[in-house]
């Protein structure tokens, strides 16, 4: 007969013991996912003691942790509780107090098993690796890692300890510094589980493990790693050079501009030189010192502004989303065949057609090579590879479209082509058929005027590449039907990316505040600033690469013709520079034709900057300004620029504001976004500095209305924030 303690309702956890077996139950009432906050340490508080002292049932001999949440086991520490840390000693109490609960979880008198279902990130990992055995479920939704460099912090429950003695130090370090989420079978693979079950028997399989951990008869493998520690890793010099290694990818990615990667190295070679306990007190210290950093501040401002932009409750007040199954694409190239694969991806079926077969067959093999390179990287099976490929089928003619929820227009951006197929589209199409288009430049009401039914037209704003970039922009006009908008913002958000809704305007958000920062980028060459200064400056200021290359990437000839159309709204201050009409006449267009500011060889690899491009532009190349002198130049530009995007009703707040930057053209993560950049500079210390930089060159940097507003009255973008 089972023994059944069975706990009231509305607590975090509960816990049943049935023949002998403790089941631990966490939901936390009234939160999508479980996370570790201040009821949940209690509630496990409390469950340890009474395991511990054989309270509950002294009968219990082993127990197993479930989720009741589906897609989350736990998604690691309650990130909202970190804006109350005000001091080091804050955070370090916080890291020191779970430290303190899972030491006691691993050191039970009972075997623990980890039924993991759904995510297990950061600190719910770190519980699940104090745990005697972890079983993952083959869900696509179980997804382990230790994200916690994302949010500018290291992780602070024993994850710097127990993952590298647990894996060995490279693939510890491998999964800490990049943030890297495994599906339970890599996780297995990786040695991170024990054993990886489908879904409906993972309970049972928990059950039967812990029974059989309870009785001797079954060893988890890793303790049998424990015992075995990655022997390449022990020989004389090894540790050092990995760790030297590490040391030099993390210089190199983030320029040093981000203290938890360099810090978390520090804590993990050190922490393998001592005992558990010594490494545990280096790794509280440096979860305390970091949480309070701007570089952290900022990071968690940005998973909130992206969490909300994900879930935009404005959204649902003004329709209900349709649901998208089928979506069909116009233009095969390379931005079509990227918005065929990122959705195929995420399980929808494509139709991706082209006016030639050798066109459509190009953009179906680039879908279906990215489809395959992705998956692979993901470790996929044959079969599901196959599945995700045959998602996508390639027409030239408009068949297959009558069923489509979206059709996205991603032809040559050319307004009476763009018109055209928004002609031809809305003959094949029903009224319940959401018309995107993926223009980056002409105005979605001039696109709209071709249509019979503006309200189903929208813009789909995508970045290139579109399976890596996460950002959406989504355009609306002033007829866009509700419905469109919320099927357009699911749509996003099904197939992985942010999306942000903004008003119509010439650029939208993104190109409108890239641009006048490039335009600043040409007049800096026009003048005699070398091209390498300007990209090391900009590198340095934080930006993953430097205007000069971005020129080269997006296409010279594009960033021409975006650069007029922006300088003709707005002729004041986005002067179009000679620099890309010298460029472009001499037959650069950039990478893709081998021709740029940089050089490339044969395979397209990016060489040196190219010295002939200063006759071609006709500059001396002779000037030399400070490094902070261009960084504020191009910087402020960027962030003025955007708060008169917002003055001007294009953005609907400033929290997509920070979304669109960071996620879209690379603005610094770690500061934020522009609108978050100004809170935490001070409006009034910005508007100085652009009251300068005017005075200095001209009406172009005229600072925003709403910067001599804002720094007047000092009122902030994110005051409950800050
Ligand atoms: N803390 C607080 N709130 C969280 C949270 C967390 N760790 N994780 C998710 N949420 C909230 C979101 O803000 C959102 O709130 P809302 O409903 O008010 O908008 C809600 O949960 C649902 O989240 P999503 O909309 O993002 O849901 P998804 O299903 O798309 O994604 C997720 C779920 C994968 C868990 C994603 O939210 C996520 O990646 N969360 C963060 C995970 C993370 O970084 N964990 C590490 C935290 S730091 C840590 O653990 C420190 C430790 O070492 C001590």
């Amino acid at each position: 007969m089972a023994t059944m303690v069975s706990e009231e309702t509305g607590a975090p956890v509960h816990m049943d013991v049935e023949d002998g077996i403790a089941i631990i139950r966490l939901d936390q009432p009234g939160k999508p996912v479980n996370v570790i906050s201040a009821d949940l340490v209690t509630a496990m508080d409390d469950i340890l003691r009474r395991l511990e002292e054989g309270e509950a049932d002294a009968s219990v001999r082993a127990a197993v942790i479930l989720s009741e949440k589906k897609g989350t086991w736990i998604a690691g520490a309650d990130i909202e509780q970190f804006k109350e840390f005000r001091t080091p000693a804050d955070a370090e109490a916080a890291s020191r107090a779970g430290q303190r609960l899972l030491d006691r979880l691993e050191n039970l008198r009972v075997p623990v098993v980890a039924a993991i279902d759904g995510v297990a990130l950061g600190g719910g990992l770190e519980v699940a690796l104090a745990c005697t055995y972890r079983i993952a479920s083959d869900s696509p939704k179980t997804r382990l890692g230790l994200p916690e460099v994302n949010l500018g912090i290291v992780p602070g429950a024993g994850g710097t300890q127990r993952l590298p003695r647990l894996i060995g130090v490279r693939a510890a370090l491998d999964l800490m510094l990049t943030g890297k989420q495994l599906d339970g079978r890599r996780a297995r693979g990786a040695g991170i589980v024990d054993e990886v079950v489908p879904v409906a028997i993972l309970p049972a399989v928990a059950r039967q493990v812990a029974n059989d951990l309870a009785e001797g008869r079954k060893e988890p493998r890793g303790a049998a790693r424990r015992r075995s520690p990655q022997w390449m890793e022990n020989l004389p010099g090894m540790r050092q050079l990995i760790f030297s290694k590490a040391r030099q990818g993390v210089m190199s990615k983030t320029k040093g501009l981000y203290p938890a990667p360099l810090r978390l190295l520090e804590v993990v070679e050190k922490g393998l030189d001592r005992d558990l306990a010594e490494g545990l007190e280096l790794e509280a210290r440096a979860f305390g010192e970091l949480a309070v950093t701007p570089e952290a501040r900022s990071l968690v401002h940005l998973f909130f502004a992206t969490t909300a932009a994900k879930n935009d409750p404005a959204l649902g007040e003004t329709a209900k989303p349709k649901k998208v199954d089928r979506i069909a694409v116009v233009g095969a190239g390379f931005m079509g065949a990227g918005i065929a694969a990122a959705s195929a991806e995420s399980g929808i079926r494509v139709r991706l057609k082209d006016v030639k077969p050798e066109a459509a067959a190009k953009g179906l093999k680039t879908a279906r090579d990215t489809l395959i390179k992705r998956a692979k990287r993901k470790k996929a099976r044959g079969f599901e590879i196959t599945a995700l490929t045959d998602r996508v089928e390639a027409t030239t003619e408009y068949t297959g479209f009558h069923s489509a929820d979206v059709v996205v227009e991603a032809v040559f951006e050319d307004v009476s082509l763009k018109q055209t197929v928004i002609r031809d589209v809305e003959a094949k199409i029903g009224a319940g058929t959401v018309l995107g288009s993926n223009t980056s430049t002409i105005p979605i009401s001039t696109l709209a005027e071709a249509a019979s039914r503006p309200e189903n037209v929208i813009g789909l704003h995508f970045f290139s590449p579109v399976e890596k970039m996460p950002l959406l922009e989504i355009i609306t006009h002033p007829g866009t039907a509700g419905w469109v908008t919320a099927t357009s913002h699911a749509f996003g958000k099904q197939i992985g990316k942010t999306p942000i809704i903004v008003n119509d305007a010439p650029g939208f958000y993104a190109n409108r505040i890239l641009s006048p920062y490039m335009a600043e980028a040409a007049l800096l060459l026009e003048e005699g600033v070398r091209m390498e200064e300007i990209d090391a400056a900009m590198t340095g200021w934080g930006y993953p690469v430097g205007p000069i290359t971005l020129y080269d990437e997006v296409g010279l000839d594009v960033a021409q013709k975006a650069g007029k159309i922006l300088a003709a709204a707005f002729a004041d201050r986005m002067r179009p520079s000679s620099v890309l009409d010298r460029m472009v006449a001499d037959g650069r267009q950039g990478r893709k034709n081998g021709r740029g500011f940089f050089t490339y060889d044969e395979d397209g690899k990016k060489g040196t900057p190219d010295e002939s491009v200063y006759a071609v532009i006709g500059s001396p190349a002779a000037k030399t300004l400070p490094r902070a002198e261009i960084q504020e130049r191009l910087g402020l530009m960027m962030v003025n620029e955007a708060l008169r995007t917002l003055e001007e009703g294009v953005l609907r707040s400033a929290r997509d504001g920070d979304v669109g930057a960071v996620l879209g053209i690379g603005f610094p993560p770690f500061r934020g976004g522009p609108f978050w950049y100004v809170d935490q500079t001070g409006a009034a210390a910005v508007l100085e500095r652009m009251r300068a930089l005017e005075a200095r060159h001209g009406p172009r940097f005229a600072p925003a209305a709403l910067l001599v507003e804002r720094a007047a009255s000092g009122e902030r973008f994110f005051p409950d924030e800050s």
